[in-house]
């Protein structure tokens, strides 16, 4: 019998399941494996809920679902403890003396924000595709910081169906650039500052090639996909002139739209939850919160692609590594 209690997330949502009972006893079952990995392809998402928090056992938990892989940026920080591993530590400290300086920050409704990410879904500036991110966040806000996700598969039956059939056949053009004040499309937010380590991250923005990923694609299971990340786009393959701009712009205001509305869920963290969401079909933003608050939340990434991303000119990401070493 399962020592595992898996629930639907949210009555009202399509996709997402809460699971209750991860041990490292649990995860050795191979039984618990095969069920966290069905419920994983169904419901796109899962929230572990009371679970040790410790990279030991989220590399533990991660590795239920795939290897795991490295960032392919140099500039991103590891963790000492399992750098191997490529879990990537994302840890504010506010600045005493003046927590607002050298953070990225964006005005919405009248707030200064830090840690804000647009909707998105990660590794869209890579050819290769991760199969998942599990996420956990030992310090959170007080107030804000939530991370949104929602459902491609959700997504395409919900979206207008004169945006989507225009849609169905076009590649997305993605970069590396993840400054906001450079976002251009379903841009909901008024760029105030970049963060510091910005200027790091532009020397390999310099080397990376455009990567293109299909606006909709098709499961195995069957299901369509709408899978467009308005942050670090840059637009439409093919359709880089003012239709395809505004025809694109339109489409990312849906996004966001749906983003705000019942078509998402937004976690509230504890300490002790584990996230992880199938990087192929989910979208996921960061609500962002006051930047006098510390925030730390800790990724692992499993490998896989879905073999539908490119790079620009037909390169593969070790050889744009290779040119410039
Ligand atoms: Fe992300």
């Amino acid at each position: 019998m399962s020592a595992i209690k898996v629930s639907n997330l949210r009555d009202n949502l399509s996709f997402g399941a809460r699971v209750e009972g991860v041990t490292f006893d649990t995860l050795a079952d191979p039984a618990v494996r095969d069920e966290l990995n069905r419920v994983f392809e169904q419901r796109g998402m899962i929230v572990f809920e009371n679970v040790e928090s410790s990279a030991k056992m989220q590399v533990t938990l991660s590795k239920v679902f795939g290897p795991l892989k490295d960032h392919p940026t140099k500039s991103t920080t590891r963790t000492a403890e399992d750098e191997a591993a490529g879990v990537i530590d994302m840890h504010y400290i506010p600045n005493p003396n003046d927590p607002y300086a050298g953070e990225g920050l964006v005005e919405i409704d009248g707030k200064l924000l830090a840690r804000y990410s647009p909707w998105h879904f990660d590794h869209c500036y890579n050819d290769e595709l991760n199969r998942a991110g599990v996420l956990r966040a030992p310090i959170n806000a007080p107030e804000g910081g939530r991370t949104g996700f929602m459902d491609g598969i959700e997504l395409y039956k919900q979206f207008p169906p004169e945006l989507r059939e225009r849609l169905e056949s076009l590649n997305i053009i993605y970069t590396l650039d993840t400054r906001l004040s450079k976002m251009r499309f379903g841009v909901n937010f008024k760029p105030i500052s970049e963060h510091a380590s910005t200027k790091d991250l532009l020397k390999e923005v310099a080397i990376f090639p455009r990567a293109m990923h299909p606006a909709v694609w098709t499961r195995r299971t069957g299901e369509k996909v709408l899978h467009v990340g308005p942050w670090m786009a840059v637009g439409i393959e093919h359709h880089e002139d003012s239709a395809g701009e505004a025809f694109f712009d339109e489409v990312c205001h849906e996004i966001v739209r749906r983003g705000e509305g019942s078509s998402a869920y937004w976690h509230d963290w504890k300490p002790t939850d584990m996230v992880i969401w199938d990087n192929w079909r989910m979208l996921h933003a960061v609500e962002g919160c006051d930047a006098k608050y510390e925030r730390q939340t800790i990724r692992t990434t499993i490998q896989g692609d879905y073999g539908l991303g490119y790079f620009e000119d037909g390169k593969k990401i070790g050889e744009v590594y290779r040119e410039v070493a």
